[in-house]
């Protein structure tokens, strides 16, 4: 088992760099938890202690609205970390987090995190990184949600998805399994009525198509 916690520890960006025996470290620090489909890993306005990173699964970052509506800012998968901001901030959880399959996380308490930034500064680099891509991301949403039609924020929603989890299938297209219309619904800012008409109308000429659970979509439409 911690060979494979060692392994997914260093394929994980944040850790990218860390010589043998720091990943030894934190391979001995970091415990595994094995969740079921549709499990609330904290929520929204929790106090935090802990960072996570995804070992296998995906799970959706959410917030609620006053009159309970759900608005996904993002899905997470293997290697992505999650949780890192309460710790940073020292303030409560800035949104809940839900499983959307069965999903294994890798936990570091509070305490060891810090240790890891202080004693190890490209980890707060990359943290940094990676801090300034979710915003870089957040502000593509903010333009979307903005300017574009439902469609075209379909069409952008697909593309990132495919782009962050997709699987190249080694013939100009890249493969991937797409979440519940309602939940792409709840992060497109649309009903979920309007996703599953959308969704099949993107035709394999436009490099976009939809088959079953899966959408197809041609690589150069990546880049
Ligand atoms: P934290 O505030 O501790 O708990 C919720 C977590 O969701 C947060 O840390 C981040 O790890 C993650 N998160 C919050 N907002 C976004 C976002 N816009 N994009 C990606 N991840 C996010």
């Amino acid at each position: 088992m911690s060979d494979r916690i060692r392994a997914l520890l260093a394929s994980v960006e944040l850790f990218g760099e860390m010589h043998e025996d720091e990943l030894d470290d934190l391979t001995a620090l970091a415990q595994v938890k094995k969740l079921a489909k549709d499990t609330t890993i904290f929520h929204a306005g929790d106090p935090a202690d802990a960072v996570f990173v995804v070992a296998s699964g995906r799970v959706k970052v959410v917030i609620t609205s006053s009159d309970g509506k759900e608005f996904i800012l993002t899905v997470l998968g293997a290697g992505q970390v999650f949780g890192e901001m309460a710790l940073l901030e020292s303030a409560p959880r800035s949104a809940s987090v839900v499983t959307l399959s069965a999903v294994e996380v890798l936990v570091i308490n509070r305490a060891d995190f810090q240790r890891l930034l202080d004693s190890n500064p490209r980890i707060s680099l990359r943290l940094m990184a990676i801090l300034s891509r979710r915003l870089r991301r957040a502000n593509a949403k903010m333009e979307s949600l903005a300017y574009m039609d439902v469609a075209g924020r379909l069409a952008r929603y697909l593309l990132d998805l495919a782009r962050d989890h997709g699987q190249r299938l080694g013939n100009g297209w890249v493969v991937v399994r797409r979440p519940t219309h309602s939940d792409i619904a709840h992060s497109i800012g649309t009903s979920r009525e309007t996703v599953s008409r959308l969704i099949n109308e993107f035709e394999e000429g436009f490099g976009l198509v939809n088959k079953g659970k899966f959408t197809y979509i041609r690589e150069n439409l990546l880049e």
